[in-house]
């Protein structure tokens, strides 16, 4: 018998990161061989045996999967920042280490929302396809502009989670003139006026504060949606919130879906509570036709969870999940290890 670690890999991570695994002699390395979510029944059959496993957002890291490996498993790494698809309890009842990918995708993620914020106010959507039909008139397409103005000076940017891409996201908009910046947080965690005030001065704003939900939602020209998903968010941009936007601002949400109810928001595009919404992730993702509402609501940009969707991120990202994963493996530092 083999003494080599099994290792399972859910999806082909390319050439620049395949062979961190694929040319160390004391792994087996069993990859998923088709360019789609990895199959669940293959999963489970073949992470028999395995010390380690490295898997997409797509996967469900539960207890089915870790019995069906067996006592040998010592790591799972996933290739997200993301770990809602975790049950960490789990992980951590049976000593099983786990490696995440956090920093590495902040800049691309905030890159993609401050384009969607521009792409909400821009009525995009109605205008990418419109050639050859278009005449031009003085008012036709206008909508909010998310730079600062000189009849509407104030720009004040809402952020639901205020971690390292909300962050990455507000640093973005000082040249667009927001000098406000409005945030909610885990509501289990205190408020800490003194780490406030040095992120203003940090970022050089002139006003930045934790707010319950509802002001923010009122005092908000763009809301960013960067929270973690699960139960604690489920929602939390409801018909309440929707209601309580101005009708002048724009809503993006680069997170999770689960975050944001979907008909709540399609029926405020429709209605007009607020202008525009620009999402990268939709509840029930990558399950998402035509006639989801969201694709069907007046300027509603939907993408299809390309936040992190650049060469450089992605392959950074594949290549800290391996590390992560070898770190597990033969018991050494791994370079992103969540403490569960
Ligand atoms: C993550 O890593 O959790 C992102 O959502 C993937 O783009």
């Amino acid at each position: 018998m083999s003494n080599k670690l099994k290792v399972v890999v859910t999806r082909d991570l390319g050439p620049d990161v395949m062979p961190l695994l694929l040319n160390n002699k004391e792994l087996d390395v069993v990859v998923w061989p088709h360019n789609s979510v990895c199959d669940r029944k293959w999963l489970l059959e073949n992470a028999a045996g395995a010390s380690g496993i490295l898997v997409m957002l797509s996967e469900k890291l539960d207890a089915e999967l870790f019995d069906a490996a067996g006592p040998s498993l010592r790591v799972v790494s996933t290739m997200s920042v993301g770990y809602e698809h975790a049950d960490l309890k789990e992980l951590s009842s049976r000593g099983i280490r786990f490696g995440y990918t956090p920093d590495v995708l902040t800049d691309a993620v905030a890159d993609l929302s401050i384009m969607l914020a521009l792409m909400a106010g821009r009525n995009t959507k109605e205008t990418l396809d419109i050639w050859p039909n278009f005449v031009w008139s003085p008012y036709v397409w206008c909508g909010p502009q998310l730079s600062a103005t000189p009849t509407s000076p104030k720009r004040t940017a809402g952020f639901i989670g205020f971690g390292r891409i909300a962050q990455a996201t507000l640093a973005r908009l000082i040249p667009f003139g927001f000098q406000h910046c409005l945030y909610t947080a885990n509501p289990a965690t205190a408020p800490d006026h003194a780490a406030d005030a040095a992120l203003a001065a940090k970022y050089g704003v002139r006003e930045l504060r934790r707010v319950p939900l509802d002001e923010l939602a009122r005092e908000s020209d763009v809301v960013f949606v960067l929270a973690p998903g699960g139960a604690a968010t489920y929602h939390i941009v409801d018909e309440k919130f929707l209601r309580g936007m101005k009708k002048s601002a724009v809503l993006v949400n680069t997170a999770r879906g689960t975050l944001v109810d979907s008909d709540a928001l399609a029926k405020a595009l429709h209605e007009g509570w607020l202008y525009g919404a620009g999402i990268d992730v939709v509840e029930g993702e990558p399950k998402v036709g035509a006639d989801h509402p969201l694709v069907k609501a007046p300027r509603c940009v939907v993408l299809p969870h390309i936040g992190s969707a650049t060469t450089d991120t992605r392959i950074g990202m594949a290549t800290l999940a391996a590390n992560n994963l070898l770190g597990g493996l033969f018991g050494k530092e791994m370079p992103a290890e969540l403490n569960t």
